[in-house]
């Protein structure tokens, strides 16, 4: 779903009515519709998301065969068309596709490269809501990750899988309007044979016992975007820890792992009543880590449920990936990129929320952190531009280091408390949408009542790296 938002654009769409009026345009009556778009308009990602509609739920019935890897499902697609459509993509890599329907008639379908192209029987009329079922089957092949070299997608592992998506994943396991700008909510239906458990973001409602396998059925009723949806299959334990804040916590280990994984994980309620009390509630119904029997080399934020390796998970400095991991479902998650260029808006306030839950727990203050950071980042010489990392460039340490001292200049700047409520009024105002780095400045100047081009500027804007906040210049 898109949340419209801006005043700008209702007047945009004001303005277009009256042309049409002054035409004698004839609206969308009897008019067949355009093709929608192949991608969403991502400069990184041309081809990724498309235009002309807007997913509100997805519906994915899958069953796993960790034994052949074979992945079989049924997406179901609520959408409604933002224009009036003759066809529509949906991003699909690989992977059989079986049949499509729209609103319960045979689609016709072409698939070309990783958009899946789709024609309804009917044109679809602008504001209406359809629904399109995609049978589909296959062995998922990753893709190749631009900026991590890692491989992005559903994951086999021996007795299991799981699903590292970001930034474009999501496209090799199901069809999916892929692209963070347009978050929907997600019914999982997965089959996969006994004893293993599949998981998923969201609340675990169901388990249907079916012959020799069972099939777990969880719900998110909060928008996900595609990046951020997780499935896991394998030998797991579901470990509950009670709630925090309110918010039910809830782990999803392999068993092999689950008592070092336990001990790892101790701290998250304590980091969830933390960081709810500095930036506002945690945004989602349940929060845990889902530990997989594989290193990783990362960890992933995905949604209600952030996914980390038997590496990441444990070892010894594995605490400020707990609190990393934790601090992006406000940001990143509730508050998501609208373009991927923005990434420093993930990734730098995660990297500064570690200071905050490090000084918290009595280690070193934020700005002993960050003056460690900045002297090493320096010593780097990295210059890449946060406005403009490059694709190559998304998960590079400067949208890391330089964006998490970005919030650290705006700090020493404003002073704490104003700084605290900047957060605060982010988060509240952007919770469940999509945003761009002028949607946090113009909240930071608002809350703040200054003018902050200039440290913005120097921060986001220049290659050159501007002095250590607060000292004299
Ligand atoms: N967002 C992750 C983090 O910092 C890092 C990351 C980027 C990642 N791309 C990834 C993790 C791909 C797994 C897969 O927490
Ligand atoms: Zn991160």
């Amino acid at each position: 779903m898109i949340m419209m938002r801006r005043l700008s654009a209702a007047l945009v769409a004001l303005t277009l009515v009256l042309i049409t009026a002054a035409y004698g345009g004839s609206g969308d009556k009897g008019d067949k519709g355009k093709a929608g778009a192949p991608g969403i308009g991502d400069r990184y990602f041309p081809t990724l998301g498309n235009g002309g509609y807007d997913v509100e739920h997805y519906t994915l019935e899958l069953s796993y065969e960790p034994g052949d890897d074979v992945l079989a499902g049924t997406a179901t697609i609520e959408a409604e068309a933002t224009k009036a459509l003759k066809s529509f993509n949906l991003d699909l890599a690989g992977l059989e596709v079986e049949s499509v329907t729209v609103d319960g008639d045979e689609a016709e379908f072409e698939r070309d490269d990783a958009e899946l192209i789709v024609t309804p029987a009917e044109s679809l009329a602008k504001g209406g809501t359809f629904t399109t079922e995609v049978e589909y089957s296959g062995v998922p092949d990753p893709e190749s990750d631009p900026s991590l070299g890692i491989p992005l997608g559903w994951i086999p592992l021996d007795d299991g899988s799981y699903v590292l998506s970001e930034p474009n994943g999501a496209q090799t396991w199901y069809p999916v309007n892929d692209h963070p700008s347009d978050k929907a909510t997600y019914t999982f239906r997965i089959t996969v044979p006994d004893p293993l458990i599949a998981a998923a973001n969201g609340l675990l409602t169901e388990q249907v016992p079916g012959d020799g396998s069972t099939t777990y059925v969880w719900e998110s009723g909060d928008p996900i975007a595609s990046y951020l949806v997780e499935v896991a299959v394998g030998n797991f334990v579901i470990v509950e820890d009670g709630t925090a804040a309110g918010v039910p916590i809830r782990h999803v280990f392999a068993a092999d792992l689950a008592d070092e994984a336990t001990e790892a994980a101790a701290e998250t309620p304590e980091m969830v009543e933390f960081f709810s009390e500095e930036w506002g509630p945690y945004p989602f119904e349940a929060y845990g880590a889902l530990v997989v029997d594989t290193p990783l080399g990362v960890a992933l934020e995905t949604q209600t449920l952030s996914l980390f390796g038997s590496d990441t998970a444990l070892f010894a400095g594995s605490e400020a990936i707990f609190a990393h991991e934790l601090a992006h479902q406000w940001f990143g998650d509730a508050v998501s990129p609208e373009r991927w260029r923005d990434i420093w808006l993930n990734e730098g306030f995660a990297t500064y929320a570690e200071w905050m839950w490090k000084e918290h727990d009595g280690g070193e203050s934020i700005a002993e952190s960050a003056e460690d950071i900045y002297r090493g980042f320096e010593a780097s010489g990295d210059d890449t531009v946060l406005l403009d990392p490059g694709p190559d460039g998304l998960f590079g340490a400067a949208v890391y280091e330089r964006g998490g001292l970005t919030l650290y200049a705006l700090r020493v700047e404003v002073g704490d408390d104003v700084f605290t409520e900047i957060l605060r009024t982010y988060f509240e105002k952007f919770d469940n949408q999509s945003v761009t780095t002028a949607d946090f400045v113009d909240v930071a100047e608002d809350v703040s009542g200054k003018n902050l081009d200039e440290l913005f500027a120097a921060w986001l804007a220049q290659a050159e790296l501007p002095p250590f906040p607060g000292a004299s210049a």
